[in-house]
């Protein structure tokens, strides 16, 4: 039988052997985890990193459930391969179509993504939440589980964001298509009074900026990257494997497309970080 985390004593015996400087290991299906990886690092500033951006085959949001997993296992592979503690599946997209899979083939620990529904609905006062998806999270058995599990009350508007994330992978971040295609998704959600908007794609919180521009101030946008940093932090916590060392971490970026958009999205860090192209 395979040793999982919730196996106790075993498991502990099993990650002890593991080394505490060992990376943690981060993919997406491209650029967008890394929006995971700025929260990771300002939590974990001395851990190890490696990010895999899958952009050649992004998105993975209209592929089917059989693509998306054979994606993320090749993925979580790779990352297994480079000798990693732990994994982040930092993309909604492959969490809630593979992450029971993952979890049930491999004994590292994994942490996965998932749309912030529970917050919004806890807080919300207008009765009425935005959720902003890949067509591969919305239609999910996981998503479906968790919003019936935290909206009974609550009137929930989904909608896909079709084609953002090819926009954000080029880096077009203020083109006139994205403000169109923004401007788009987030009509019926104002009509519907909206006070809280959902993002449940991980390349989307590069689009904040854009969609505060767009929406009105009564609407609280939320993204679920800072507590997918403090779920790292508590998983690395219990099985003793955080780093323990005070010194300038190694910060590794690969991306089997062009190297220009991680560059871009990640030039405030750009002198201490490695990025290279890879095929994967
Ligand atoms: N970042 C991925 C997510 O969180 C994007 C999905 C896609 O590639 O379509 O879902």
């Amino acid at each position: 039988m395979k040793a999982r985390p919730r196996d106790g004593l075993f498991v502990f015996g099993i990650f002890s052997t593991m080394k505490k400087t060992a990376p943690i290991g981060i993919f997406d299906s491209g650029v967008g985890g890394t929006s995971i990886w700025k929260e990771i690092h300002q939590l974990l500033p001395y851990e190890n990193t490696i990010y895999l951006a899958d952009s050649a085959n992004a998105p993975y949001g209209n592929r089917s459930e059989t693509e998306i997993v054979s994606l993320s296992i090749k993925n979580t592979e790779m990352l297994i391969a480079m000798d990693c503690k732990l994994i982040v599946v930092a993309c909604n997209t492959a969490t809630t179509n593979a992450i029971d899979l993952l979890r049930k083939n491999y004994t590292i620990p994994i942490i996965g993504i998932e749309p912030a529904i529970k917050p919004a609905a806890l807080q919300t006062q207008s009765k009425s939440i935005g959720i902003l998806a890949t067509k591969g999270t919305l239609s999910s058995a996981l998503f479906h589980k968790t919003s019936k599990a935290f909206t009974k009350d609550i009137s929930v508007i989904e909608i896909v964001g079709e084609g953002l994330v090819p926009l954000i992978e080029k880096g077009a971040l203020n083109s006139p298509e994205l403000q169109k295609l923004l401007l788009e998704y987030t009509a019926p959600m104002v009509a519907a009074n909206i006070d809280y908007l959902v993002l449940g794609c991980s390349h989307y919180p590069y689009l904040i900026p854009q969609l505060k521009e767009i929406l009105p101030d009564t609407v609280t946008i939320i993204d679920s990257g800072e507590a997918v940093a403090r779920q790292t932090k508590n998983m690395l916590a219990t099985l003793n494997l955080l780093s323990e060392e005070i010194k300038t971490p190694t910060l590794q970026f690969y991306t089997n497309a062009e190297t220009g958009t991680l560059k871009f999205l990640l030039h405030e860090f750009k002198d201490s970080i490695i990025i290279q192209k890879k095929e994967f």
